[in-house]
């Protein structure tokens, strides 16, 4: 899988930005506020249908202007697939795959997958435990549109089930008008506990070869997915029985797949309560070469890597292991301030199979 090239109009700070990339290594170099970042957050957007800066579209419409407009060729085995996406001022907004317009972003995910680095994500070290279910989630459905599919579901009768418990809360309804959700809810329920544990499985194998090929007798680190009501369909059905007075004090559902949780352990202890800042650091880097390998693994393809200023804030030993591990034939993107920081690894720019680019810094900033 690769990202041939990719055009941004009014995307943040870029009026107009074409940009071809190489197969190989791609440094995007320049000071801060240059728009590095943002060009690694518009090829997420065409791969994921979302930024992972911003729950709102609009805000990476560049100031002062009415849409913006962002363009990918993404390639793999030889076929071209051009995602265009763009958003209006007003609201509007349209997506295409190879010109055909598509409803939401669920056909995009998966089909042109990308594992990003960046410290945005360090919020699945560090972060509460919804951050990491999200991550999950979002992993799983990259690898599988039946797990979008089914969380989709899940997430909407569970809604309905929220909904009808607040209106007995309220006294608009007679309990027994929760009930009805409680059993469709029992099946989906089911259905993504199943996939959860497979697929974590698979992560979870993963997570223990890149930890061990990393030879470091210093670090350990073990992931964890605690299902708290992984039960048969008939004892949920008895949870929700039980907790039905709860549920409807707190108007929502207590148990559920909603509460399931992802852990990660540095040298046996919980990483988010007791670990440093360089080992959150390294557990991410480790984290999402897992997730690298689960998606090569499952989607059958390589995804493309995109770095966000990763080397600055690593020590020379753990950069040299991050660039170590840029395998041969797998795209990457990585964003600097400094080329030195690339090329002190080693790295030939101007080898024929990477490419840099300098982005100047507008004036005004
Ligand atoms: N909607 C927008 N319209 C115009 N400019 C924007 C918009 N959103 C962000 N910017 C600006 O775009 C610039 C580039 O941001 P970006 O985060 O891509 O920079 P960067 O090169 O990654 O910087 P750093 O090295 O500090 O991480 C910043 O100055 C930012 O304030
Ligand atoms: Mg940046």
């Amino acid at each position: 899988m690769s990202i041939r090239g990719i055009e941004l109009i009014s995307f943040r700070n870029h009026d107009n930005l074409p940009i071809e990339f190489s197969h190989g290594l791609n440094v995007i170099w320049g000071e801060n506020g240059s728009g590095k970042t943002s060009i690694l957050e518009a090829i997420y957007t065409l791969s994921m249908g979302r930024s992972f800066r911003t729950s709102n579209r609009r805000h990476m419409i560049q100031k002062e202007k009415d849409f913006f407009r962002i363009v990918g060729n993404f390639e793999f085995h030889g076929s071209t697939t051009n995602v265009a996406m763009s958003q209006l001022q007003d609201g509007r907004k349209k997506t295409t795959i190879n010109d055909e317009a598509i409803k939401g972003f669920k056909p995009l995910i998966g089909k042109n997958p990308v594992v990003l680095l960046s410290p945005e994500e360090q919020c699945i070290t560090k972060g509460v435990p919804a951050e990491r279910r999200r991550f999950f989630d979002k992993l799983f459905s990259v690898a599988s549109y039946d797990y979008l599919l089914a969380l989709t579901d899940f997430n909407r009768v569970l809604k309905q089930r929220n909904m009808a418990l607040s209106a007995v809360k309220e006294g608009h309804r007679p309990p027994s008008s929760i009930h009805p959700w409680n059993e469709p809810l029992a099946e989906k329920a089911q259905k993504i506990w199943e996939m959860r544990e497979n697929f974590w499985k698979r992560y979870n194998n993963h997570l223990k070869k890149v930890v061990e090929k990393l030879n470091d007798s210093g670090v350990e680190l073990n992931g964890r997915y605690i299902s708290r009501t992984l039960v048969t369909k008939e004892e949920f059905l008895d949870s929700l029985e039980k907790s039905e007075r709860r549920d409807i004090l707190l108007q929502r559902t207590t148990s559920g797949p909603q509460k399931d949780e992802y852990d990660f352990l540095f040298n046996k202890e919980d990483l988010r309560q007791f670990g440093s800042q360089g080992e959150h650091k390294l557990a991410l880097i480790l984290i999402k070469l897992a997730e690298f390998k689960f998606i090569q693994e499952l989607n059958d393809t390589t995804p493309i890597i995109l770095l966000d200023d990763v080397l600055a804030k690593l020590d020379f030993q753990r950069s040299e292991y991050v660039m170590s591990l840029l395998e041969k034939n797998v795209q990457t993107i990585i964003t600097t301030t400094n080329l030195v920081n690339v090329e002190s690894h080693g790295i030939d720019v101007k080898n024929t199979n990477n490419m840099s680019l300098y982005l100047e810094r507008a004036c005004s900033n």
